[in-house]
């Protein structure tokens, strides 16, 4: 069993335990691990390094991942104490907290350009490389689980790699993969992936055994992924982007099968993806970071022919049946590094439609999509703005209130600004479409208001759209700096958050 998985016969005698692996560690490491949202992330390591630290040794650490990871690396280890700093996305609760309580660094980054700053060594060298893999090939090659991420940027940099060999995930995983990694400038070349299918490297991240300090042979699965149920608010938003295409085929904006889509993270962009499986779109693709179970849905209904990601992030149930099924996916999925998945160059050549999930949009386009209140972290950028910067059309879309109805997501002026109005060309809500291409502040703002807002909040913020026309007259953007930003304070001082006044001017 082990000799299919390990068949560099040299690198059998490196097994060792998950605890004697712990010790490798070192307070003031930095440490790159695979991983990219729950799926394929190391678990036994992080747990014996928790453990060591939990019983008296002092270790402090910088860990970079490929984005989020599960409770057995970011949650565990943050409670530990083991993490110092931390890059480049994260989901986690207790992460966010010691985030937020600034008792970890953390500094949240564009997905693809962080693999190229770790390869030109802007933080420092990558003391360990800890893998997740389903197998190591003759040559020392590993082959990664249920996702990339930056696996292959970590191997290449680190001074040793550790390989946690996972038995629970199904070796068939195997030739999912393509790892490209392209040169530093002044030497690197175009990318040559031309349509969404295109396989460039290899099914497995080069490595010289040499450099590999020991194999853990572990069988913990990767942590369940729950999804939110489609309610009928995300139905509506799905209804809202199909029309919204439709038109845009409808003026041969769009070919026919569209381009290539992406989808963003969580629970709204699953179900917004979701729709197009009762829609008349055919032969669509899917060039994106992460693919959830919608994106499995349509290839299942044929809608989908081939779908390019860096992770595979499905819930239980549907991961269990991928694995079931894995020989139906092979020729239809395929797994990239992220600095490959997000690639600026790629997204703009292929013409990939970005689709992203806000927490706020202004009345001016702007988005903010990681900070609520201007101040704590949610989870990050991520790889959202790869995608809004270089997408052929960038759309935006969120709920019009969050907090069962007591915040509005249609503000004034966002708190944070994650992508200017610059990388913003259409907001969907359940209420409407804004198409924002071409228009001026002024009409921005009137489009979203009418097109997008909904109820008590919508005749707030005409209230202080007019206020904001007639006292900022003689400036381009209609803007009251002291009102948009009292419309922040006005929901922090709510508290409960609950509305109990009636329409008034803020
Ligand atoms: N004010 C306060 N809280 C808000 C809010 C607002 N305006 N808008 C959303 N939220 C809260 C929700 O209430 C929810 O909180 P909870 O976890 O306590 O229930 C949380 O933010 C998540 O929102 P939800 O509506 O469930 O949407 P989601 O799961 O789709 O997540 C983002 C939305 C924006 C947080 C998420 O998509 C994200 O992190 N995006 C940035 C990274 C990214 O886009 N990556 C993909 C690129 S490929």
């Amino acid at each position: 069993m082990l000799e299919e998985r390990i068949r560099c016969k040299e690198l059998r005698d490196k097994i060792i335990t998950a605890d004697e692996a712990a010790l490798l560690f070192k307070t003031g490491m930095r440490v790159g691990t695979s991983g990219f949202t729950p799926a394929g992330y190391p678990k036994a390591v992080p747990l014996a390094l928790a453990k060591r630290a939990e019983h008296g040794d002092k270790i402090e650490i910088t860990l970079m991942t490929g984005a989020s990871v599960g409770d057995e690396l970011d949650g565990v280890l943050c409670r530990a104490g083991v993490i110092k700093r931390r890059y480049p996305y994260q989901t986690n609760s207790s992460l966010r907290n010691s985030i937020n309580n600034r008792e970890i660094e953390y500094s949240d980054m564009h997905l693809s350009n962080f693999p190229q700053w770790v390869k030109y060594g802007f933080f420092g060298d990558v003391d360990i490389a800890l893998i997740e893999a389903i197998a190591i090939t003759e040559d020392g090659g590993i082959v990664p689980s249920t996702s990339i991420g930056n696996s292959n940027v970590y191997v290449e940099k680190a001074h040793k790699v550790i390989v946690e060999l996972n038995t629970s995930q199904p070796l068939e995983l195997e030739g999912l993969h393509d790892i490209y990694s392209p040169v530093n400038p002044p030497f690197r070349k175009s990318i040559p992936i031309l349509k969404t299918g295109d396989r460039i490297g290899t099914s497995y991240i080069p490595c010289d055994p040499d450099r590999i300090a020991g194999i853990v042979v572990t069988d913990i699965k990767d942590a369940d992924k729950e999804l939110a149920s489609i309610d009928d608010v995300s139905k509506r938003m799905a209804m809202n982007l199909i029309d919204f295409l439709d038109n845009e085929v409808k003026h041969n904006r769009l070919p026919e099968n569209l381009l290539p889509l992406q989808s963003g993270v969580g629970s709204v962009a699953n179900a917004v993806l979701a729709g197009l499986v009762n829609s008349k779109y055919e032969d669509l693709t899917v060039y994106s970071e992460v693919l959830q179970d919608s994106v499995l849905d349509l290839i299942d209904c044929g809608k989908v022919t081939v779908a390019s990601a860096t992770s595979l992030t499905l819930s239980k149930d549907r991961l269990n049946d991928f694995y079931k099924n894995i020989e139906k996916y092979r020729g239809k999925i395929v797994l990239r590094p992220q600095e490959i998945s997000n690639n600026p160059e790629v997204i703009r050549r292929l013409g990939v439609i970005g689709i992203n999930t806000a927490i706020e949009v202004d009345l001016y386009g702007n988005v903010n999509s990681s900070n609520i209140m201007g101040s704590r972290i949610m989870n990050g950028i991520g790889g959202s703005g790869d995608f809004a910067r270089n997408s052929y059309i960038s759309i935006f879309v969120t709920q019009t209130t969050a907090k069962n109805g007591d915040i509005s997501c249609i503000v004034p002026m966002v708190s944070h600004c994650d992508h200017t109005e610059h990388d913003v060309q259409v907001i969907v809500t359940e209420q409407g479409v804004a198409d924002l291409r071409g228009l001026s502040p002024k009409e921005r703002a009137k489009t979203i208001i009418e097109n997008c807002a909904s109820g008590e909040y919508k005749n707030m913020l005409k209230d202080y759209y007019s206020k904001a026309l007639v006292e900022s007259k003689y400036r381009h953007i209609p803007l009251l700096i002291g009102e948009a930003l009292s419309w922040h304070k006005r929901f922090s001082e709510i508290g409960t958050m609950k509305i109990k006044s009636k329409r008034k001017v803020i």
